[in-house]
């Protein structure tokens, strides 16, 4: 997985100036309505050391956050390979259990499989490769069962994010390997698009993010992008719209967005949706957007827009809520599983991508979302959390992270949390590790 940096879009070949069929590629109605989105326990469970870790230090605090996130707080599950089509089948049996306990619940599911996959980064390069027979078997092996599990389901209400990363190389990626593979590339997202259409599963192609599509240069060339593929899914194709941000750290609306994003129409994911879907709807397209808020960093924690690789410091950010404040954002939700690294990049300690990052997952916990932190003083609630009716689903600690809840008790701030930096109030002190400037606004215990 990759978020990669492309202010110019170089390559592309549009979708051609030959009058086509308008596209009617909308899906109606916004699914995340009045639904909730499902608990993955396979991610709860690695949830389980992060919060041992914090029990271990005598941090109450922390560790009931994190099991208010693994009881309460929906992620996506990602179908990363043919062997993990198995957790579809666990997913809908969980989706049927919510359902009997009188939930509605609605699965998220990432369709992350394609033959040459993360062609430029490489950090989570897949199972296929089309060198060898790679597109007939993503279609056969994987998408084929993927498309039959949920058809055959029928009682459960799906969102599946269509491969990421794949639009955003397809529009920007210079590299002879990324070129070669655009064009089957394309074919095996049209190919998928067309075996998920059910009126059950609700489709969303990815976009990347903002920081990486969003530029002026880009936002023609990726909707005329998003055009192809659709074409190649057929005229009767549906997708319901698109995602953004997913396993990126950008965060949903900033009301102070750092300098690297000056001049960008898409400074933030909400601008972006709106940025995009301006060019999305000029081409007869759907522009409604979801939005992956798993994690975003925090203010200063990025020199350029381009770090996508376990960014540090970050902290989780708003759960699931569909009150959006943006009529073109079905909901903002968490679809990388927090904890999960992106790589052998980043934060010093990352394993390889999707491994589980312990230390990572406890500083997340610990800048995490204010939700967070008030669901766990509540007790956890009861049942799904209902959406929080801010107007402006906020960031963590955003613009200063000044009740950053990182003090793990005593007068001393704990591991991974915040000990000072400019605008800072709390603990300036360490209980454990030392307190080292990450950048001029934290200060982190490391
Ligand atoms: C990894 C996948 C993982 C996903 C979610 C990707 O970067 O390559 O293996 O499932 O992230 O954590």
């Amino acid at each position: 997985m990759r978020a990669s940096f492309a202010v110019f879009a170089a390559l592309l070949a549009a979708a051609g100036a030959s009058p086509v069929p308008e596209l009617e590629a909308r899906q109606s109605g916004n699914p995340f309505i009045g639904r909730s989105l499902l608990v993955n326990p396979g991610y709860s469970k690695k949830l389980d050391q992060t919060r041992q870790a914090f029990l271990s230090r005598g941090d109450q605090t922390n560790a009931n956050k994190v099991k208010y996130i693994q009881e309460k707080i929906g992620t996506f599950w990602w179908i990363s390979n043919v062997f993990l089509l198995r957790d579809i089948d666990a997913a809908i049996e969980e989706a049927r259990a919510a359902k009997q306990r009188g939930e509605n619940p609605i699965v998220g599911l990432v369709l992350y499989n394609l033959p040459d996959r993360d062609c430029s980064a490489g950090e989570s390069a897949g199972e296929f490769k089309l060198s060898q027979n790679g597109l007939n078997r993503y279609k056969q092996e994987y998408v084929n069962p993927f498309a039959q599990k949920l058809k055959a389901a029928t009682d459960v209400q799906f969102a599946v994010i269509v491969e990421p990363d794949a639009l955003g190389n397809m529009v920007t990626s210079t590299s002879a390997f990324c070129r070669n593979a655009r064009g089957p590339q394309q074919e095996a997202i049209g190919y998928a698009i067309s075996q998920l259409q059910a009126s059950h599963i609700h489709l969303y192609l990815d976009v990347a993010n903002g920081g990486w599509l969003g530029w002026r240069d880009n936002l023609g060339p990726t909707a005329d992008e998003v055009k192809a593929i659709l074409q190649k899914a057929g005229s009767n194709a549906r997708v319901r719209g698109f995602a953004s941000n997913v396993s990126n750290y950008n965060p949903y609306q900033d009301s102070n967005p750092p300098s690297y994003t000056n001049g960008s129409p898409s400074a933030d994911e909400s601008r972006y949706a709106n940025s995009l879907g301006e060019a999305l709807r000029q081409r007869g397209l759907p522009s409604q957007f979801i939005i992956d808020q798993g994690r975003v960093a925090l203010p200063g924690a990025r020199r350029e827009w381009g770090e996508w690789c376990n960014v540090s410091p970050a902290g989780f950010g708003q759960p699931f809520t569909t009150n959006t404040n943006n009529p073109n954002v079905d909901a903002v939700l968490w679809v990388k599983p927090g904890g999960e690294s992106d790589g052998q990049c980043g934060m010093a300690g990352a394993p390889q991508a999707g491994a589980w990052f312990d230390s990572y997952a406890q500083m997340l916990v610990q800048n995490a979302h204010r939700e967070i932190a008030n669901g766990a003083n509540n007790g956890g609630g009861g049942g799904n959390p209902q959406p929080t009716p801010t107007t402006q689903p906020s960031q963590p600690s955003q613009p200063t992270p000044t009740s950053n809840p990182g003090n793990g008790g005593g007068n001393c701030a704990s591991m991974w949390a915040q000990c000072g930096g400019q605008g800072w109030n709390g603990p300036t002190c360490c209980s454990q590790g030392t307190c080292q400037a990450i950048n001029q606004w934290y200060h982190q215990c490391l």
